[in-house]
């Protein structure tokens, strides 16, 4: 039987938040039975913001923790850190020489870094998506789990793809997005506005997954809302409120629904307290098993270093092919 390959990854820049685990991590727990799975920690596009290389270290190592925490099998999966397998710079480059200034322009998440990092606009930002279309490629993958906001580096990256497949032959399969409509997209507790960022400014937007119970209950408690009073599901005019319900949803599996008629009648108190509960229980297995494989350093460099190796037969399979094809000796 073929399984589908499946790859994604998460920046190493940061800790991780609520947001990845509700939004990816989870999802990708459910998809390792059904399909052949490559997880990366993608600490080469983390150095298109200025890291602490300390830092950057550690939190490379804390989201090998958490996705092993979180159910990631390291047994079922193929779970790598990007700069360990060599190919990723080596094809990025290539592809970077088929990627147009103008495509790569018009990137979203290049204007809003920039904005974010105006004494910093690197030559890295710009191509990142280059290097993201070749952690993709270089395993043929059919499909890559992300949020809402990398969909445009995907369309560049089956752009790129189906370019480079037009001038030298089938090289690359043609990713697909995989959305799921049902995967929460986690928004800030402050700003229901955005995204729940691991970069937010605000420290109380944010669930960091290391975040101790009282301090998630904190935060929830804090979370803005509006002044109806009323546990209903409007994502447009009650922000807030449809961020906490969209938590609780999928944390619980309860729909928007039975959530409305949970809550009839009830308060915001009471409401924000069940869903920091709910929070605090479904992350407290995880945090347990993260601080134990922490500390485990040996463990981790077991799991990293098979990963790399397991990666990268695929990954020079793909790319000795495209050099080949290029004229590159
Ligand atoms: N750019 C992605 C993000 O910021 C991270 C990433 C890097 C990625 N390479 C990838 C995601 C390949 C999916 C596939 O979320």
């Amino acid at each position: 039987m073929n399984k589908k390959i499946v790859l994604s990854g998460i920046q190493a820049t940061g800790r991780l938040t609520l947001g990845n685990y509700l939004g990816a991590i989870n999802n990708w727990v459910k998809m390792q039975e059904e399909y052949d799975c490559y997880y990366m920690i993608a600490n080469l596009h983390s150095l298109t913001v200025r890291n602490n290389p300390e830092d950057l270290k550690n939190n490379t190592l804390k989201i090998l923790a958490i996705y092993i925490a979180a159910g990631l099998d390291p047994e079922k999966n193929t779970i790598f850190i990007q700069s360990q397998v060599k190919e990723h710079s080596e094809l990025g480059w290539i592809l970077d020489c088929y990627t147009y200034m103008g495509e790569l322009s018009r990137m979203t998440q290049f204007k809003d870094k920039s904005i974010k990092h105006a004494d910093n606009i690197n030559a890295g930002l710009f191509t990142y998506p280059a290097l993201m279309a070749a952690d993709i490629l270089l395993y043929q993958a059919n499909l890559v789990p992300v949020g809402e906001d990398q969909r445009q580096h995907l369309e560049i990256t089956r752009d790129i793809a189906e370019r480079f497949n037009k001038l030298y032959g089938k090289t690359f399969v043609i990713p697909d997005a995989y959305v799921k409509k049902e995967s929460a997209r986690v928004m800030g507790l402050q700003n229901p506005e955005s995204k729940m960022s691991k970069s937010a400014t605000n420290i109380n937007d944010v669930i960091f997954l290391e975040d101790a119970p009282e301090v998630i209950l904190k935060k929830f408690k804090k979370a803005v809302t509006d002044s109806e009073n009323k546990i209903r599901f409007e994502p447009i005019q009650k922000p807030g409120v449809s961020n906490l319900m969209q938590i609780y949803s999928s944390v619980t599996g309860k729909t928007m629904s039975d959530i409305e008629k949970e809550f009839e009648g009830k308060g915001y108190g009471d409401f924000k307290i069940t869903v920091a509960n709910s929070v605090i229980e479904k992350l407290k297995p995880i945090q347990d098993k993260y601080q134990s494989i922490l500390n485990n350093q040996e463990y981790l460099e077991k799991i990293y270093t098979k990963g790399a190796e397991n990666a990268r037969k695929v990954a020079a399979k793909t790319l000795n092919d495209v050099k080949h094809k290029i004229g590159i000796l």
